[in-house]
């Protein structure tokens, strides 16, 4: 019965191996946030945009997750690239000291810049990471005519973006269409609010969708683009490396099983094969004898 606890213990291995591989403890994720700087944003207004970013990478903050933050306003910033962030500790301190500029909202070149210069190794992503980027803004881009290319740049990279519209300006439907057109999924992943105040409204909205995606991959129904639904699949090295461990345990743990076995049996001496093999040997009534199969074979064609 001992072998029983014994062969579980290796199922259970064997399922938390495969667990590992193909989903992972949580699936790697890399946070972006860029933050319209322009001169139509207020001081105070930037102040709660940040805070609503610490308030948000707070919640979502996890041993497989990092973080960046830009500034745009006529020109983009990364402030904190993703080998930047100090996820010990430092890093609120480290979105507390960006400051606000002002400018134009050059929307479209943001994006554009950071699917070239943050989502890449050199600004500290991961390929195998889930790449997502909030996008918060009072208005809208004065390069829209850019916005396609922009968004074909970031569907490429399989960059899952969210748009969170702030104010009185998305009342104008055009404005309405480009944060759609900025999100991965117009219909979940656009946020409006009346003001800056507001911001923490959606703050767990945003939570609850990027803690889906975390956990069970991408969900397919949360992105447009098909090709940002999942990270990328076990390779076959490791496949094949995974098979080979449970197939070793497994074996050892038959073995084990055999073992146990035969030593009930040859301590009861219930069994004539095993009887007659240990007289073969000199009669040692040793439990602990190992048992030669070879031996035991030729017992039963006598
Ligand atoms: C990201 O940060 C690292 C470390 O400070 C720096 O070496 C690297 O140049 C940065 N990458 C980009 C694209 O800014
Ligand atoms: C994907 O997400 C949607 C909405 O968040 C949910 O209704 C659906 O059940 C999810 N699908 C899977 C496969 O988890």
């Amino acid at each position: 019965m001992a072998s029983i606890p014994c062969i579980l213990m290796v199922l259970l291995i064997c399922l938390s191996l495969d667990h590992m591989a193909c989903h992972g403890p949580e699936q790697a994720t890399d946070i972006a946030f860029l933050l319209d700087s322009s001169g139509s944003v207020r001081d105070v207004e930037f102040e709660a945009m940040k805070q609503f970013v610490i308030n948000l990478i707070r919640k979502l903050l996890k041993k497989h997750t990092q973080f960046a933050i830009a500034q745009y306003s006529s020109s983009c910033h990364i402030r904190v690239n993703f080998s930047q962030f100090n996820s010990k500790g430092l890093w609120e301190k480290q979105v507390e000291n960006i400051r606000h500029i002002s400018g134009g909202s050059n929307t479209a070149a943001a994006i554009t810049k950071l699917a070239k210069e943050l989502f890449v190794t050199s600004g500290g992503a991961r390929p195998d990471a889930t790449k997502v980027l909030i996008v918060i803004t009072d208005g809208q881009s004065v390069d829209g005519y850019n916005l396609p290319f922009a968004i074909d740049m970031a569907d490429a990279k399989n960059i899952i973006r969210f748009a969170v519209g702030v104010g009185q300006a998305f009342e104008n439907s055009r404005a309405r269409q480009e944060l759609n057109m900025i999100a991965t999924s117009a219909t979940d992943h656009v946020f409006i609010v009346d003001n800056f105040d507001t911001l923490e409204k959606i703050s767990s909205s945003i939570e609850n969708h990027i803690k889906t995606m975390q956990s069970i991959g991408t969900n397919a129904t949360e992105s447009s683009t098909p090709k940002a639904d999942r990270g990328p699949p076990a390779s076959p090295g490791v496949l094949m490396i995974r098979a080979a461990v449970c197939v070793c345990l497994l074996a050892a743990a038959l073995t084990v099983t055999v073992l146990i076995t035969r030593k009930k049996t040859s301590a009861g001496g219930e069994t004539v094969i095993y009887t007659n093999a240990i007289m073969l040997r000199g009669g040692e009534n040793n439990i602990n004898t190992p048992v030669d199969t070879s031996t035991v074979y030729d017992t039963v064609q006598k």
